[in-house]
């Protein structure tokens, strides 16, 4: 057996287990070595990645585009009928993403970024490693200045935030670009 632990820059960290297996294994008892292992660890069902995280490497930005863009697909936006979706990637790897939700009455719409903090604080995650901003109806739809704050509440200046569609034009800029000389909870102990 062996046990892999890696630290992957904008995806999170990582145990990988891998069961070594002769030529003329049929898999069985290497399977079992594994899930024996997952039990000693503790490594609960809610902690696996779903895809092989390889694929997630060669283009962390690609997969948070992604869920955004299917999130946004799903954006409660009438009034503007400017349809967005945001992911953000907490440290364990794991994706949240969600999409705007307007209202009749105006100011109580709510952007996509904030519909995304919310579902990565309710998983139990409080870090942003990354996001991403998806908009029907704009190549690039850069965080409005409000959710700039949002996002650097939990995301620190070197957090990239991707800004495009899956599979078209992007821009990446870092969360410190968006939002130069921010205001944190630092500067209330002042
Ligand atoms: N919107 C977002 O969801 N995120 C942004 O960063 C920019 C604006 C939404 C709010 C509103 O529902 C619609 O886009 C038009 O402003």
């Amino acid at each position: 057996m062996r046990i892999h632990l890696d630290d992957v820059e904008e995806l999170g960290t990582f145990v990988e287990l891998e069961a070594v297996a002769p030529e003329d294994s049929d898999l069985s008892a290497e399977h079992d070595k594994v899930a024996r292992l997952r039990t000693e660890l503790g490594i609960e069902d809610g902690a696996i990645v779903p895809v092989g995280y390889v694929d997630l490497i060669l283009d962390a930005g690609e997969a948070l585009l992604r869920a955004a863009d299917a999130a946004m697909r799903n954006a409660y936006a009438p009034y503007s009928e400017f349809k967005v979706g945001a992911a953000l990637r907490a440290p364990n790897g794991a994706i949240y993403a969600a999409a705007n939700v307007e209202n009749a009455a105006y100011p109580q719409g709510q952007c996509a970024e904030a519909s995304a903090i919310g579902a990565l604080i309710a998983a139990g995650e409080t870090r942003i490693t990354a996001a991403a901003v998806v908009a029907e109806k704009v190549e690039f739809c850069p965080p409005c200045g409000g959710c700039r704050q949002r996002l650097s509440e939990f995301a620190g200046a070197d957090a990239p935030v991707h800004l495009g569609r899956p599979g078209g034009a992007r821009k990446t800029v870092t969360l410190g670009d968006l939002l130069p000389l921010s205001f944190g909870s630092e500067d209330l102990e002042a």
